[in-house]
């Protein structure tokens, strides 16, 4: 395997988009280029389970919809995502130890799936740094302590969060800008370099991706960035 390889699939895109014909066109601009795609609440409200389906033929699939609910409820909607066939799906660690593990229990049917918690959005620039630190590896404890694979954190967290949890426990980035490119809605950012570099085992980017001129170039932009960041 190349070291490209390796790291396109490291690298998710968000398809936050419209539509399926959207997310097909930019999937077929994608392809070859990354190894994940993400669908978060956007477009799976558009376009629900039968796009995941077609998705999941060509590419390793997150389904990001953040799951918070009672822990039955949580529990059946991971079975069903394990259905669709999808790689990964995220609950919020917000929804306590007792959701998080009958999450980790009903994921445990499907052993190719990974079931990760999110720890505190990217966009929250409610807290200082430490504070959002802090709960982000109080969170990611939980999650760990309730057998989930990982976390969604900011790339700042991946250090304290793998000291915390230990370095096979999987942290996933977003919150990725490089250059001079708009913030947006994000606070707590790095570029693809940095996430590497802290140890985030995979980057999630979506607009700075999916509203490129070229997405294609600017994920292979982002992946030069992290291949040297890795291999120098
Ligand atoms: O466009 P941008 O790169 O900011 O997209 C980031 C993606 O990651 C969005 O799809 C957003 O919903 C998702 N996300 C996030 N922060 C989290 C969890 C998911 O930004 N904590």
């Amino acid at each position: 395997m190349s070291d490209r390889f390796i790291m396109q699939n490291r690298l998710m895109v968000a398809l936050d988009l419209e539509n399926k014909s959207q997310a097909l066109k930019m999937r077929d601009q994608l392809m070859g280029h990354v190894g994940w795609l993400k669908v978060g609440l956007r477009l799976f409200v558009a376009e629900g389970p039968d796009l995941i389906q077609t998705l999941t033929k060509k590419h390793h699939v997150f389904l990001d919809l953040k799951f918070h609910d009672i822990p039955n409820t949580v529990a059946q909607a991971i079975e069903i995502a394990g259905n669709l066939g999808v790689q990964m799906v995220n609950v919020h660690a917000a929804g306590g130890y007792d959701m998080l593990q009958k999450a980790a229990q009903a994921a445990k049917h499907f052993p190719d799936m990974k079931l990760i918690a999110v720890t505190v959005l990217t966009s929250d620039g409610s807290m200082s740094a430490e504070q959002a630190q802090a709960v982000a590896v109080e969170r990611a404890k939980l999650a760990c302590d309730a057998g989930l694979s990982g976390v969604v954190c900011s790339a700042h967290e991946v250090a304290a969060i793998k000291n915390a949890c230990g370095d096979g426990f999987l942290t996933v980035t977003p919150g990725i800008r490089w250059g001079n490119q708009d913030l947006q809605d994000q606070k707590r950012v790095a570029d693809p370099a940095g996430a590497i570099q802290v140890g985030a085992d995979y980057l999630v980017v979506g607009r700075p991706i999916i509203q490129a001129s070229n997405p294609a170039d600017a994920a292979d932009e982002a992946v030069s960035m992290m291949c040297d960041a890795q291999y120098g």
